[in-house]
């Protein structure tokens, strides 16, 4: 397969890059490293991504930022920087890629589990988390070709715990093997709609 993978170098993005290239072609997209670089956030860089890639099999998203900040400090700016960001640049990948997907190919996008147990100073990750949950719900009926999408949705991972570790009391970190694993499900399984969610019921 062709993979494009948006994000491909960042804590998640090389992990997954990294077990999917012993397989498939890959394709690593970033802002500002990779083969190709886009900002998903602008619709015009994303038509671009796709006119130099091309056809593509898979495209998998592991980028997509949001303002992390207490409620009466956020401003209405603040909440566009992940509406734009996570939620509209991952939007932007799928409606602007289904016309550059082969037929029976996938998209994958990220979440997290902010979008179900939401932490201090998560209002707006945790709402576009949820968005993008609905947004891949409907999506998924009107794809064409048998092109499938789903959404791994991952708790703090191994990898950033010494970034993120203080904001997440008492959650279990998933081991990076997990994480990859929820990507590999999505785009070598059949599933389709699917939240794939990589923690703990807690
Ligand atoms: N880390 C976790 O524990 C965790 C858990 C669950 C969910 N998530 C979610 O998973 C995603 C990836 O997390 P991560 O920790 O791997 O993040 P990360 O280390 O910051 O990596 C993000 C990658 O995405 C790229 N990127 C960011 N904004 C972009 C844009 N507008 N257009 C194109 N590329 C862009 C970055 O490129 P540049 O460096 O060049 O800007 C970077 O390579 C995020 O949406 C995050 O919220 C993370």
């Amino acid at each position: 397969m062709k993979i494009l993978i948006v994000g491909g170098n960042g804590t998640i993005g090389s992990k997954v890059s990294s077990h999917f290239s012993k397989k498939h072609e890959v394709i690593v997209a970033g802002r500002n490293s990779g083969d190709v670089i886009v900002d998903m956030a602008d619709s015009a860089s994303v038509k671009a991504l796709f006119e130099k890639v091309g056809p593509v099999d898979a495209v998998v998203c592991t980028a997509g930022e949001a303002k992390w900040a207490d409620f009466d400090s956020m401003t209405e700016d603040d909440f566009y920087i992940g509406i734009k960001s996570k939620l509209m640049g991952q939007v932007n990948l799928v409606q602007i890629g289904k016309d550059h997907m082969n037929p029976g190919g996938s998209f994958t996008l990220s979440t997290g589990i902010l979008a179900d147990h939401p932490v201090l100073m998560t209002t707006s990750a945790a709402m576009v988390n949820g968005g993008i949950h609905s947004f891949v719900k409907a999506v998924c009926l009107e794809l064409k070709n048998n092109i499938r999408i789903n959404v791994v949705s991952s708790g703090l991972v191994e990898d950033a715990i010494e970034h993120y570790g203080a904001y997440f009391p008492g959650h279990n970190p998933i081991p990076m093997t997990k994480v990859v694993n929820g990507f590999v499900k999505s785009v070598e399984g059949a599933g389709t709609g699917k939240i794939i969610r990589m923690y703990d019921n807690c």
